[in-house]
């Protein structure tokens, strides 16, 4: 079954067909910017514009930034604030036409992950981290998601952790790979104190350079990069939207 998956984040909406039996992507990628002001209309145009590029009417998996819950965002950390409380199922639904499912843009990586990627076959806890514009987490016990965790908003020094670990900290900050990696280490460890998970996995678009600091990090937990790179969220979204197929 091909179910088209869409992946809306701080910067870019990109979205695909996806071979949900195989985790794979089975059409070209297409990108659109976000639009600045990242407001619910003005995406929402985005995504209508990348479901008619596909010429697609079936079920749309789509991700995105915050809580969401029963397709309603409850919580607005990177995108604009005038989210919280929209209803993103219905609105999406009403712009392009087609059934929608939404969920949390850490969660489909991690359901991407859990099924396809470095997660498959994983038992015990698993937590996926995404280090991007924030810090995205998905959280699994034996294979089955706990959503919405947001740990990326624990506090470290004072600080929420994503403002002092995220990937965008250490282009902001020109931060080298050994000291954001020592930024990543307390927030791993912080983490490991609380949850004593079984395996991390490390994903976001910072996880392709995994050579550069996962060998600079000292946690017990086993620790592995993701497997779909950027093409989690979207293989994610649509393995999340066989609910409504
Ligand atoms: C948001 C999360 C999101 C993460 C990654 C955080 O700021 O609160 O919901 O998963 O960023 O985009």
């Amino acid at each position: 079954m091909e179910l088209l998956g869409i992946d809306i984040g701080g910067s870019g909406i990109k979205a695909a067909l996806v071979d949900v039996e195989k985790g794979v992507l089975v059409s070209d990628r297409y990108r659109l910017p976000t639009p600045e002001p990242s407001v619910p209309d003005a995406v929402a145009g985005e995504v209508a514009k990348a479901v008619r590029h596909f010429h697609w009417t079936g079920p749309v998996g789509c991700t995105f930034p915050a809580v969401v819950k029963g397709g309603v965002a409850l919580s607005a950390a990177n995108v604009d604030k005038s989210w919280i409380g929209t209803d993103i199922q219905a609105l999406l639904h009403n712009r392009t036409g087609c059934p929608v499912l939404v969920l949390n843009d850490a969660d489909a990586a991690g359901l991407a992950e859990i099924e396809f990627g470095a997660g498959k076959g994983e038992k015990g806890l698993v937590i996926l981290l995404t280090f991007g514009t924030g810090i995205g987490s998905a959280v699994f016990v034996n294979g089955a998601l706990v959503p919405n965790t947001e740990l990326g908003h624990i506090e470290i020094r004072g600080k929420e952790g994503e403002k002092r670990a995220a990937a965008r900290i250490r282009t902001e900050k020109k931060l080298g790979w050994k000291k954001w990696a020592k930024r990543v280490d307390e927030y791993l460890g912080r983490l490991e104190y609380l949850l004593s998970p079984d395996l991390f996995i490390i994903g976001g678009g910072v996880s392709k350079d995994h050579a550069q600091f996962l060998p600079l990090l000292h946690t017990q937990t086993r620790i592995v990069p993701a497997k779909l790179l950027n093409e989690a969220g979207i293989v994610g979204a649509a393995l999340a939207a066989r609910a409504i197929a």
